[in-house]
């Protein structure tokens, strides 16, 4: 792709069905409602322009300043990629959920189960639970002579991770003695945390997440970019399309700034009620992309007060579902269950590849009808329908239309969520980048763990009211 043709991959916003003309007075918006709220958008696009490449606002920066960090991953994996037949990430959260969502959208959707000399990269595992059973069948299928593990995790203390560490560190080293530095590459903060240490003085490889990128919007940095280049993915095509999308997140204008328009259309949702957020894709390339968007969405704006102290229990749960197969399970709910959602439907115009449905069942019209049509217009075709289905019963719903699932469109769609939850949480007048609820867990476990300085959290986790046995049954 030319920087000729980037607009041609441009991602495009059907938002007809979020107003009044098709959803109907009482759900809808008005033109007005969108086009002349500049009260809240120029707020929420000011916080961002003023606060873009500080505090934790460091993501806005790495489509562009990450050329030395590109060139050194794109060594370390070619490196990688002529030794090892498997990549394995140890890692949870955002340092799981975005090498996950990279790696269904841009490689062969059955890359592991490819022989080696089709797929020409190792295949890839992350290993974001600590479920025995899970790591006990991962090293029944590894071999470890071809296997390079990367650990993640941007505190260095994370627990699941850091087990996860010590039990393959253990096994690595015994097996392989001083060189089982050779199979283990850290990703972790350069400046805080105990992986660094760690990292240090067992001499691994090391790669840094820089201290404004918290994890869930650390996939545009090592976190997720040595996966990805260990895969052959195009990384610069990832950060063009991130900087193409920042560029019209630029923009002080909804009508021209997608990330900017999808937040308004998700806050005045909010407003009238829709507490829930579908992501649906209509493509299974995008199925994890819907995952990565429930952890970046819930917990960024999820939360219990505003910036003045405020108790507002900010946030719309996210919900997940794939085009078509929720169809057959979920959409009975979205059209006719309570008036809750918003759902957001992810379409692809072209598909990479297409398979025409085939002639036969000529007896049978009811069947026939479908031979000669490609299974991509299928999809598309049962896409219109849900969104004709839904936009009847007058459920709010909007289209993200990607030209084609590619780097460059995977970059934009990638950093647009990121500046979408940015917009949407200045608009709540929130802190978006901290995570309390998630850090009460991580504390929590310490504690029954007994790690050292959570004695307080202990001793008031041993107060709490014990169950009762009359609530078991
Ligand atoms: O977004 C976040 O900060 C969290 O969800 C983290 O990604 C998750 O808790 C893992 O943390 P860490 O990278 O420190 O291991």
């Amino acid at each position: 792709m030319t920087n000729k043709n980037f607009k041609d991959f441009q991602i495009k916003i059907d938002f007809n069905n979020m107003m009044k003309d098709f959803v109907g007075e009482k759900e809808g918006f008005s033109s007005e409602e969108i086009f002349s709220n500049k009260k809240i958008t120029s707020k929420a696009f000011n916080y961002v322009k003023e606060n873009r490449g500080t505090g934790m606002m460091g993501w806005t920066e790495l489509p562009y300043n990450q050329s030395e960090i590109v060139k050194d991953i794109i060594e370390t994996a070619k490196a990688i990629r002529k030794n090892a037949d498997n990549f394995v990430v140890l890692g949870i959260g955002g340092s799981a959920l975005g090498p996950t969502a990279v790696f269904q959208a841009l490689c062969h959707l059955r890359h592991n189960e490819l022989k080696k000399s089709v797929r020409k990269a190792p295949k890839l595992y992350v290993e974001d639970n600590v479920d025995p059973e899970r790591m006990n069948a991962l090293l029944d299928v590894l071999d470890l002579d071809k296997t390079v593990f990367n650990v993640i995790t941007k505190s260095g203390a994370t627990s699941e991770t850091m087990s996860q560490y010590l039990i393959i560190m253990d096994i690595l080293k015994k097996r392989y003695g001083e060189k089982a530095s050779e199979h283990m590459i850290a990703t972790t903060s350069e400046s805080k945390g105990n992986l660094i240490k760690i990292a240090k003085k067992e001499g691994l490889k090391t790669f840094y997440i820089p201290d404004g990128v918290g994890g869930r919007f650390s996939e545009l940095c090592p976190v997720g970019l040595l996966p990805a280049a260990v895969l052959g993915i195009d990384i610069k095509g990832l950060l063009k399309g991130a900087a193409y999308m920042d560029k019209l997140c630029k923009k002080n204008d909804v009508r021209k700034n997608p990330a900017l328009l999808t937040a308004l259309l998700e806050y005045l949702a909010m407003n009238k009620g829709k507490n829930i957020s579908v992501m649906m894709p209509y493509a299974d390339s995008l199925k994890y992309v819907a995952d990565w968007y429930c952890q970046l969405w819930g917990e960024s704006l999820g939360k219990a007060e505003d910036n003045n102290g405020n108790l507002i229990f900010a946030g719309q749960t996210p919900v997940k579902a794939l085009g078509v197969t929720d169809q057959h399970s979920q959409i009975q709910l979205y059209r006719e269950g309570p008036f809750d959602k918003v759902i957001t439907i992810i379409a692809v115009e072209n598909f990479r590849s297409d398979v025409t449905i085939s002639n036969g069942c000529e007896e049978f019209p009811d069947v026939s009808f479908l031979s000669g049509h490609t299974m991509g217009e299928l999809i598309n075709t049962e896409r219109r329908a849900t969104e004709y289905a839904l936009t009847t019963a007058n459920r709010l719903n909007y289209t993200i239309i990607l030209p084609e699932v590619n780097a460059f469109t995977i970059g934009q769609r990638l950093y647009m969520f990121e500046m979408e939850t940015a917009y949407c949480g200045a608009m709540l007048n929130i802190n978006t980048f901290n995570q309390p609820g998630v850090e009460g867990g991580k504390n929590a476990t310490y504690a029954l763990f007994g790690r050292r300085g959570y004695e307080e959290t202990k001793k008031e986790m041993d107060n709490a009211p014990k169950k009762k046995e009359e609530f078991f049954c």
